[in-house]
């Protein structure tokens, strides 16, 4: 049985995981390797467990620090397990600083590189996650793109051969595990003493965690002062990123209608999703999940990630700024259910079905 290391680290990437791997492991041996890029309860382990996801063969404990040390000791840790391990390819997902390390330590050694949810770009290096997707697209020897938009990136690039379009695994995953939510999801919600967190009947979703966001208080507070100024209340599960500076905002400021709540498991994530009047964001995958549950999303973000998502206003980019939010968030959207620009719910099977022939 051929075998495939799968190197993984952060919140995302443990999602498409969960559904690519259960695909996988039915025709190969999975060698899983979590970097530690995230180690809290609620950013890793939570999904190992709610999402069924086998227990990591090595976990490297890697986390935190600048982008470049963080960066150089995965690789150097990936590449002892792949000394060790020997494996027949390289899988990573997404476009984490665990995503490059994995490619990088791969294609030095000449294992081949498989990378899932290939071709996304914004047009600027100064998003520590655009070099991380050119430098995996480009080393990658079989790439598989979400959606036509990031087909187009790797033509564009010259890399179109051995690119596939496969649909998004984020997809699958919000299928597969909305059709087994049990409806107590919801109850996970915690405060940041851990005291359960009573949902109002009406509320928005809000997440925000990126560093051009979150490094400083002006962009964060301008977003705050959006929420408290909304009809209804706004949940917040906050990334240990910021999780200091949006207390300390909140509690200088007195904000009321922030609900701040630790972070959630994916189940209970799509189920707020499933909830909420509309979403406020700048997580990639959330403002997928918007679209495929049908609610507006206002994504606070200065470039457009996934361009599928932006018809008929579904999806629309804010400036970090309180008018900007408001004025998008009383933008009137619609939703076309025919339109399924992410696939059809099986990318795991199409992805795996490629590997299978590219390995031979
Ligand atoms: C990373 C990814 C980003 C992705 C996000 C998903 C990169 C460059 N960025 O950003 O693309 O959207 O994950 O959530 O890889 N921390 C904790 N506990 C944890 C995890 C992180 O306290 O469980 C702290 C770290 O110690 C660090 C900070 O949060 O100080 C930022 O973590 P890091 O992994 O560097 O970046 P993310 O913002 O999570
Ligand atoms: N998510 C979660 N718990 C949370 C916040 C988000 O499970 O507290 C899920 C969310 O539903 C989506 C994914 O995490 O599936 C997105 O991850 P994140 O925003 O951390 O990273 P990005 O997609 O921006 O890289």
């Amino acid at each position: 049985m051929k075998k495939i290391c799968t190197v993984v680290g952060a919140r995302p990437q443990f999602i498409k995981l969960a559904v690519v791997s259960r695909v996988l492991r039915e025709g190969f041996q999975e060698v899983l390797v979590h970097t530690g890029q995230h180690y809290d309860h609620n950013m890793s382990d939570v999904f190992f467990e709610e999402m069924d996801i086998p227990k990591p063969d090595y976990n490297l404990g890697i986390s935190g620090g600048n982008h470049g040390q963080m960066t150089g000791q995965m690789l150097e840790g990936i590449e002892g397990v792949l000394l060790k391990e020997a494996p027949d390819m390289l899988l990573v997902f997404g476009d984490t600083n665990s995503t490059m390390a994995g490619a990088l330590a791969a294609v030095k050694l000449h294992i081949p590189v498989c990378h899932v949810e290939a071709g996304g770009r914004l047009g600027t290096l100064a998003n520590p996650e655009e070099v991380n997707r050119i430098v995996t697209d480009h080393v990658a020897s079989l790439r598989f793109a979400c959606t036509p938009s990031g087909m187009e990136f790797l033509k564009k690039e010259g890399i179109s051969d051995a690119s596939y379009l496969a649909g998004d695994p984020m997809y699958d995953a919000f299928r597969y595990y909305t059709d087994r939510l049990d409806g107590k999801e919801l109850d996970d919600l915690r405060d940041f003493s851990g005291a359960p967190l009573n949902l109002p009947e009406t509320f928005y979703y809000m997440t925000c965690h990126r560093q051009e966001n979150t490094d400083t208080d002006r962009k964060l507070d301008q977003i705050f002062q959006a929420m408290e100024s909304l009809d209804a209340p706004a949940v917040y599960p906050v990334h240990p990123r910021n999780h200091d500076r949006a207390e300390r905002l909140c509690r200088e400021k007195g904000y009321q209608n922030i609900l701040l709540a630790q972070p959630v498991g994916y189940k209970c994530s799509i189920s707020l999703v499933g909830r909420a009047k509309k979403i406020v964001t700048d997580s990639g995958g959330l403002q997928r999940e918007a679209f495929f549950a049908g609610k507006p999303c206002v994504t606070v973000f200065d470039h457009v990630a996934w361009p599928e998502t932006m018809v008929n206003n579904c999806n629309q980019l804010a400036e970090p700024d309180k008018a900007d939010i408001l004025a998008k968030l009383g933008v009137e959207t619609s939703f076309d259910p025919a339109y399924q620009p992410f696939g059809d719910g099986h990318s795991a099977e199409k992805i795996v079905e490629k590997i299978k022939e590219f390995l031979g």
